[in-house]
């Protein structure tokens, strides 16, 4: 590509005041990474000497996402002249006063852009010998987006911003797509001479391009075939528009690798997420953080999992979990709601209405219904009984049960933690077990039940209870 340096500068030291949040604009997040995480991403893979994200507003924010996230970015901080080419400026400091190369120019706030356009531009403005080549778009509505104004040749002239456009050039649709190389040089020198004299008093980087060709450089503008790689998000409005379109062009890569996705409107896939062949994921599915699904698995209807682990031929329907495993064969749901700590071993089941933290259950084993399972060690092929509480918390403190394998608890018990119960031991429905059950013991402290006979009749008489009762009698 050059022999000479790379540097990308990325802009993201604006208020964002358009997405009238407390959040800087930047930090908002697209399919799980936020904005400026994108762009980030992007500036990294095109293999620069530098990357310098330009930062401000809530830079300690800021600074403390790019310090933990990518780590080789040399982060630069703008001072109070506001505008893209002040930010610019600021950035260009952070280079070593030698450095001769070329400077990319992206926002932090346009997550879409790729390497390979990047690569594209680098390539063109380093052959044709430019000062600045300029990364555009013809968009249906333009609205928002500073425009370019060509010579009746077609040649470039300059960029107007939206806000200082006269009527003639708002119906331009063309416009600037904010991402842009420079000659590193051209650039420092073609800024000193930018002013603030516009609408909004900003020294604005788009006035380097017009200040350049008036001194005789060669400035290129070439369009984009794929407009959504240079969306810009200024609003929630556009934020949901490209978080759409992102998530179908996710959907579609995971298709194309041989995932089955029933409705692509309706699953959300976050970047970091990881599927294998063979997967289906049925609507209303939330695949969010570093979740991974294996081969044959089937996810959903309406599941959402973050950072989850699920094994090959998995089923999990109509559940939320976080921070779980699930083994190979096991099913979980519906309803259940797996929390951090969760580890189901292989064809293991978690299912309806149970709800699970901090619990290992072995391979094989089962909580099918109605339960709480909180620190707890469940060893391999038990059965828990429909309705049972690990009673983990004493008020002050959790404590955790172990249960061995091959265990069968009966319906409605409480375990109250701390207890262990040995390998292929019962207890019987109803049992509240407050010592540990040593391997093959029934454990049971339900009190006798007594049977007051006719009591019914003499007590509700003139009930249909008590009409039915007699009725049984004769
Ligand atoms: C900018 C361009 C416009 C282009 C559009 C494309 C200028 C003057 N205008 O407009 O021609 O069509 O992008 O998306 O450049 N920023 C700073 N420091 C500042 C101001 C902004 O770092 O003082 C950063 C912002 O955080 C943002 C980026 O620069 O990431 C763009 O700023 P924004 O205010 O969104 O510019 P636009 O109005 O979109
Ligand atoms: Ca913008």
């Amino acid at each position: 590509m050059t022999d000479k340096q790379l540097a990308v500068v990325v802009l993201a030291a604006g208020e964002g005041t358009r997405m009238k949040s407390s959040k800087p604009k930047v930090m908002h997040e697209l399919a799980g990474v936020p904005l400026l995480g994108h762009a980030l991403a992007t500036a990294t893979e095109l293999g620069a000497d530098f990357v310098i994200p330009v930062i401000r507003h809530q830079r300690d924010l800021l600074a403390a996402y790019i310090t933990q996230n990518f780590a080789a970015a040399q982060i630069a901080d703008q001072d109070s002249i506001p505008g893209t080419g002040r930010a610019v400026e600021c950035g260009l400091a952070e280079l070593p006063s030698n450095f001769n190369g070329p400077v990319v120019v992206t926002s932090g706030d346009v997550p879409l852009l790729d390497v390979e356009t990047l690569q594209a531009l680098v390539e063109i403005h380093s052959e044709n010998g430019n000062a600045a080549t300029i990364l555009t778009a013809i968009m249906d509505d333009p609205t928002g987006y500073g425009r370019i104004v060509r010579s009746a040749e077609g040649a470039f002239e300059r960029i107007v911003e939206h806000r200082d456009a006269s009527d003639d050039q708002l119906d331009i649709l063309e416009v600037n797509a904010g991402v842009y190389v420079f000659d590193g040089a051209l650039l420092r020198s073609a800024l000193a001479e930018v002013g603030t004299n516009n609408s909004q008093a900003e020294k604005y980087l788009t006035d380097v391009a017009a200040g350049l060709l008036t001194s005789g450089h060669s400035v290129e503008a070439l369009a984009v075939t794929d407009n959504w790689l240079v969306a810009g998000i200024n609003d929630r409005v556009q934020l949901a528009e490209v978080a759409a379109e992102l998530n179908y062009r996710l959907c579609e890569a995971w298709m194309r690798a041989g995932v089955t996705i029933l409705d692509p409107n309706s699953t959300w896939i976050e970047l970091g997420v990881q599927l294998a062949e063979d997967v289906t994921i049925l609507p209303g599915t939330h695949l969010r953080g570093t979740t991974v699904i294996g081969r044959g698995s089937t996810v959903g209807p309406e599941v959402v999992m973050v950072d989850t682990v699920v094994g090959e031929n998995a089923t999990v329907v109509k559940s939320h979990i976080s921070s779980s495993k699930i083994g190979d064969g096991a099913s979980v749901g519906p309803f259940a709601y797996l929390r951090p700590g969760t580890d189901l071993g292989a064809d293991g089941k978690i299912g309806t209405f149970v709800e699970t933290k901090n619990a290992k259950i072995g391979a094989g084993s089962k909580v099918p219904h109605l339960s709480y399972v909180g620190d707890a060690l469940i060893g391999e092929h038990s059965n828990i009984g429909a309705g049972t509480i690990f009673a983990n918390y004493d008020g002050v403190s959790k404590h955790s049960s172990t249960i061995g394998s091959h265990v069968r608890t009966g319906s409605h018990n409480v375990f109250v933690a701390p207890i262990t119960i040995g390998d292929g031991a019962y207890t019987a429905a109803g049992t509240v077990v407050r010592r540990s059950v040593n391997p093959g013991e029934l454990a049971m402290n339900v009190a006798p039940q007594r049977n007051l006979a006719d009591w019914v009749i003499a007590k509700r008489p003139g009930t249909q209870a008590a009409e039915a009762a007699q009725k049984a009698k004769n």
